[in-house]
């Protein structure tokens, strides 16, 4: 998390510092200036900033990347200050450089070339989405993998170190509503390519558990987004004697419930308390 923060830092430093620098020719067309690569789940996008021209400009940006070695065609002769780079990446651990010219009419720019990127390390991470719901006396946590989402077209889930990055641990805070302690879980396991599963017992009844969740990679020390919180009330079950009768049935004791008794409307089994 901190060298993450540390490199936003950097990015931003960077960035002010390239609106400043003045075009040293006054007479060529000038560079583009605070040209940065931004990645929001996995979706790399350059941008950068450029003056306002008598004549319109476009914009021709190249990759090249650890592997590759040589500058290759991203974008060429767009007119907007943006060109998504996912296409040209192979290795997401690698790092990679881009860059970025003008032209109007017949003449070019110098490339602006933005800061080293690597794609795991920098990149930020959206939350999981969490589904919560009570299974017996448990309250039952599904958290699902951050999607990879390129260009609004998801490519799949987040969950292997290799393909995509990431296998996350992540951190599930637990708070029960009203009270000021957020008991904290990490959970690893049981998890498969989709989601993690965890299973916290019911202790406090009469209460809202209220759940949040972030997604922590220690290779690459980066943090996901946290969640929004997803709330489940959970009763005393013994309210249902309240308008239900008790009945010794050998050694357990049964609930008789009378017809017309409103009885738990937000926790029955198997209902999916708000997926986020
Ligand atoms: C980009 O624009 C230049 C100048 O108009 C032109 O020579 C070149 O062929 C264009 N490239 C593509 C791929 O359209
Ligand atoms: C549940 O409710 C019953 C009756 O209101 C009460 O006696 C019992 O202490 C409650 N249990 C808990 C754990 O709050």
């Amino acid at each position: 998390m901190a060298l993450l923060g540390l490199l936003l830092l950097l990015t931003k430093a960077g960035s002010s510092a390239g609106l400043s620098t003045a075009d040293p020719e006054p007479s060529s067309v000038p560079k583009p200036t605070s040209v940065t690569v931004e990645s929001y789940n996995l979706n790399p996008v350059l941008y950068w900033e450029y003056q306002n021209m008598p004549k319109t400009p476009v914009f021709t940006v190249q990759v090249k990347t650890y592997e590759s070695a040589v500058w290759l065609d991203a974008c060429v002769n767009i007119s907007h200050h943006y060109c998504n780079i996912f296409h040209q990446i192979d290795d997401p651990s690698s790092p990679l450089w881009a860059r970025v010219k003008a032209r109007v009419g017949q003449r070019e720019s110098m490339y602006a070339e933005s800061k080293e990127f690597t794609l795991c390390k920098q990149g930020k991470i959206g939350p999981p989405a969490l589904n919560v719901r009570k299974v017996d006396n448990n309250i039952a946590i599904n958290i699902f993998h951050p999607l990879i989402v390129i260009n609004g077209e998801t490519l799949g889930a987040m969950y292997d170190e290799d393909s995509a990055c990431y296998a996350f641990e992540y951190h599930v805070y637990i708070r029960v509503k009203g009270s000021e302690n957020t008991d904290k879980k990490q959970v690893s396991d049981p998890c498969d390519e989709t989601q993690c599963e965890l299973s916290i017992p019911v202790s406090s009844l009469n209460a809202e558990y209220c759940i949040s969740a972030e997604g922590v990679s220690g290779r690459w020390h980066v943090t996901t987004e946290k969640s929004k919180e997803v709330c489940i009330a959970i009763f005393n079950r013994s309210i249902k004697a309240l308008c239900g009768q008790k009945r010794h049935i050998g050694d357990e004791t049964r609930l008789k419930i009378h017809v017309g008794c409103h009885l738990l409307p937000a926790v029955g089994p198997g209902r999916r308390e708000g997926a986020l």
